[in-house]
């Protein structure tokens, strides 16, 4: 079976590496080289390696020159699979094969077409992470990542660019929906969730962008961050994950972190991803198409330049050559690259089928998009609205519904269902005229210089926002002729190379006016009005809120968009979604409004208060709260109680018992906040310390859950130390509904200063941070 294995690796490498390094038939019949056939034979193979195919090995190996073109697809290097992001080099030589990555967060990207070829290679399109982060469901996102990683095993891919993970701590930030949250236990819970679910599998998935990567104006700025925000925001959910999950691969962001690139930083990249995480991978650059010090780079420890240039691979050859770089750090690198290399499918030999099973996955989207709507307002209970009702809808983004995917998340699905043709299904009697004068208006917008689409482009908005269509005489006859309105929204969209600006988190003129006309127009026939955001992040919600009746925040949830918000809408699914980052009144309310973006750098003075913990310690109220979202159904939350009388011991089991008290089945996602006491070290007023989320109760049903808290996982980082530690006093746990709901409250105390566990002391920035402080 293994001569098979090994047969077979051997010839799909050959045939399908393409340059070759190292000559194939320079090895005579006597002196065969050892081979890549197990982990065992990795020393072997590294000891016959030249220096230039150890070299190639730690470089991407693409399409030589990028071709400059107006469709450029950034991540669309490899020749292996078509439109997949990059492969490595292979080696046939040795039998090392070339493997596959393919982004991203929201599936499989490869072409979905193939020249003279009449197969096409869809992939299934899921919701955007921050609909999944919203979710707070780490069996879905388990079951996703699975889904996700058979596609990639019957389309040839070893790893995928995913999960985004980093912190949502500015609002405006352009890649945002490729993350989970704003808070680091919620990401890293989730993430670990993900990464079990692809990895289980047999393929790996690549975490990015370590770290600290929060603007996207200037992909180069310095992000200038204390070691105290790193450690307990911005590393934190990457820390859980690579201890819990063990990744194959985490990516490096493009920015430097306090002075050093974040691919050049040997102390975030050695000392605490590998020393003191135990990290066990490769560390791949961004497609950062070599701007960096190569010889830098080997040693900080990224194994993996991508997406690879011929150049670099002469800039290591030469480095070592003349000795700015130890061969021997070659050797490190490729050893743990070979590692991942022997566990994917590609040096398996495994065959590919290349035809996944696109309408079970479309299930999971559909599921998963229903789970992470949030319902944000439901007076008078003015949802879930019964499918034989009649509605009128509003909003171009009924023609032009947001699927998601921009940037790194764009995939190509077979079959993309939109909010009108969901609701039809569904069974709605839709307004016709009102459609069709929608479908008028916008393909005429279109046609316009001003709003014409660009073609598809990785970086620039295919999609100008359009102005909305003046409704004041539609919003009358609609009202007076059909049940409900639906409005949708659309958030402004800037392009991927870019962050959302300022204006972006307001509506424009023309949607309050559709608002106000359609809430005048139903109001006066004692109807419904219903708002869904087709949304990758927060809007201003307070001005216009009160003139509607429901609001539920679809956001981008993918190809089974329709399909979801029907369910949740009628309420064959109950809402269970919850906000996974604050919703804030007005833009001016942020901490950092005045100094977002940065230009050149970007000094994180607010800190460690980063979305709830700064509202929640600085009274700062949102119009929604981290944690928020409403059901169909009511819960009531008892019996909050510890075992432990009182006192911290190693760890802390916290219970209590939901009951379904409404009369609809639902799901409710409890939160557990900590309270810590200030001590030497200040600390916000509550942190995300663990969160569950009930199965489905019947009226009346109740589920007990149980959280167990390690010393860990309440610890604050104490620079000077450089140690996450416990500091001595009463700690509160909060069991809540959300950041600012809290149902039940236990106390222990901590009777003396303890080390929970010493960590490098590396990171610190260059320069003093003017950091926001209680006592500021
Ligand atoms: C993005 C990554 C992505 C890569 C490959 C980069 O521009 O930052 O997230 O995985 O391209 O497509």
């Amino acid at each position: 079976m293994k001569r098979l294995k090994i047969f077979l690796s051997l010839a799909l490498a050959l045939t399908l590496v393409l340059p070759v390094y190292g000559d194939p038939t320079a090895a005579t019949q006597e002196e065969q080289p050892p081979q890549l056939v197990d982990e065992a034979s990795i020393e072997a193979v590294i000891d016959a390696m030249t220096l230039r195919e150890k070299a190639a090995l730690l470089v991407g190996g693409n399409k030589e020159v990028l071709e400059e073109t107006d469709n450029e697809i950034i991540g669309d290097q490899a020749t292996k699979v078509p439109g997949a992001a990059g492969q490595t080099q292979g080696i046939p030589r040795l039998g090392i094969p070339s493997i596959v990555m393919a982004d991203g967060p929201m599936g499989v990207r490869i072409s979905p077409t193939r020249e003279e070829d009449e197969h096409t290679y869809h992939a299934t399109q899921f919701p955007l992470p921050i609909s999944i982060g919203a979710s707070w469901d780490t069996e879905l996102v388990n079951e996703m990542g699975n889904t996700i990683s058979d596609e990639m095993r019957a389309y040839g891919i070893d790893l995928l660019l995913a999960p985004g993970l980093n912190t949502q701590s500015y609002l405006l930030n352009g890649r945002n929906h490729e993350y989970f949250s704003e808070d680091p236990v919620l990401t890293g819970k989730m993430t670990s969730a993900f990464t079990d679910g692809v990895q289980e599998n047999g393929v790996g998935v690549t975490l990015k962008h370590l770290a600290a990567y929060n603007q996207r104006a200037d992909n180069n700025v310095d992000s200038i961050v204390s070691q105290r925000a790193l450690r307990e925001i911005y590393l934190k959910g990457f820390e859980m994950a690579v201890k819990d999950a063990d990744p194959w691969a985490v990516m490096d962001s493009y920015n430097k972190i306090n002075g050093t690139w974040a691919t050049e930083h040997q102390a975030l990249l050695t000392d605490v991803l590998r020393d003191d995480w135990g990290f066990n991978g490769i560390a791949m650059t961004d497609w950062e198409f070599g701007a960096r010090n190569v010889a830098k780079q080997m040693e900080a420890g990224t194994n993996l330049l991508m997406p690879g240039r011929p150049e670099q691979v002469d800039a290591i050859v030469d480095a070592v050559n003349s000795g700015t770089l130890d061969e021997a750090i070659l050797d490190r690198n490729v050893e743990e690259m070979l590692r991942i290399i022997v566990q994917t499918p590609t040096f398996k030999g495994e065959t590919v089928s290349n035809n996944p099973d696109l309408n079970r996955n479309a299930k999971v989207s559909r599921q998963a998009a229903a789970d992470g709507m949030v319902l944000l307002k439901n007076e008078g209970n003015a949802l879930p609205i019964d499918p034989d009702v009649s509605v009128s809808v509003f909003g171009t983004p009924q023609i032009e519904p947001m699927f998601g995917g921009r940037g790194s998340s764009l995939n190509f699905p077979a079959e993309q269902v939109g909010i009108v043709e969901g609701l039809d299904n569904a069974g709605f009697q839709l307004n016709k005229d009102l459609y069709e004068k929608y479908e008028t208006y916008v393909e005429e917008l279109r046609a316009t210089d001003e709003y014409k689409q660009t073609p598809g482009n990785f970086f620039v908005s295919t999609f100008p926002t359009l102005p909305e269509m003046d409704v004041t005489e539609e919003a009358v006859t609609a009202a007076e002729n059909t049940d409900a309105a639906i409005i949708v929204l659309a958030s402004e969209f800037g392009s991927y190379g870019n962050d959302r600006s300022k204006e972006d988190f307001y509506l424009s003129d023309s949607k309050q006016q559709m608002i106000e006309h359609v809430s005048a127009a139903y109001r006066a026939q004692g109807k419904p009005v219903i708002a869904i955001l087709n949304v990758e992040g927060p809007l201003e919600v307070v001005s216009w809120r009160d003139k509607v009746d429901a609001i539920v925040v679809g956001w981008q949830p993918g190809q089974e968009f329709g399909h979801a918000l029907a369910d949740v809408i009628t309420g064959a699914v109950n809402p269970s979604g919850k906000l996974p980052l604050t919703w804030p009144v007005d833009y001016s309310d942020l901490p950092y409004a005045d100094r977002y973006p940065g230009d050149g750098e970007l000094v994180y003075e607010e800190d460690i208060y980063v979305g709830y913990r700064y509202n929640t310690t600085f009274d700062v109220t949102p119009a929604y709260a981290f944690g928020y979202g409403l059901s169909y159904t009511d819960f009531n939350y008892s019996h909050v109680r510890t075992t432990r009388n009182g006192q911290f011991k190693d760890k802390i089991t916290i219970f209590t018992t939901i009951e379904n008290t409404g009369d609809t089945v639902g799901r409710e996602v409890v939160q557990v906040y900590v309270s810590k006491p200030d001590g030497k070290l200040e600390k916000p007023e509550l942190e995300l310390a663990a969160f569950g989320k009930t199965k489905e109760l019947r009226p009346n049903q109740r589920e007990n859950l149980k959280f167990e808290l390690q010393a860990k996982d309440i610890a604050s980082f104490d620079e000077e130390l450089s140690a996450w530690v416990l500091e001595q006093g009463t700690y509160e746990v909060k069991v809540g509904s959300s950041s600012t709901d809290i149902k039940g409250t236990v106390a222990f105390t901590v009777k003396q200063d303890t080390i929970v566990e010493e960590v490098n002391d590396v990171l610190a920035p260059q320069v003093d941070i003017d950091r926001l402080s209680k006592g500021n």
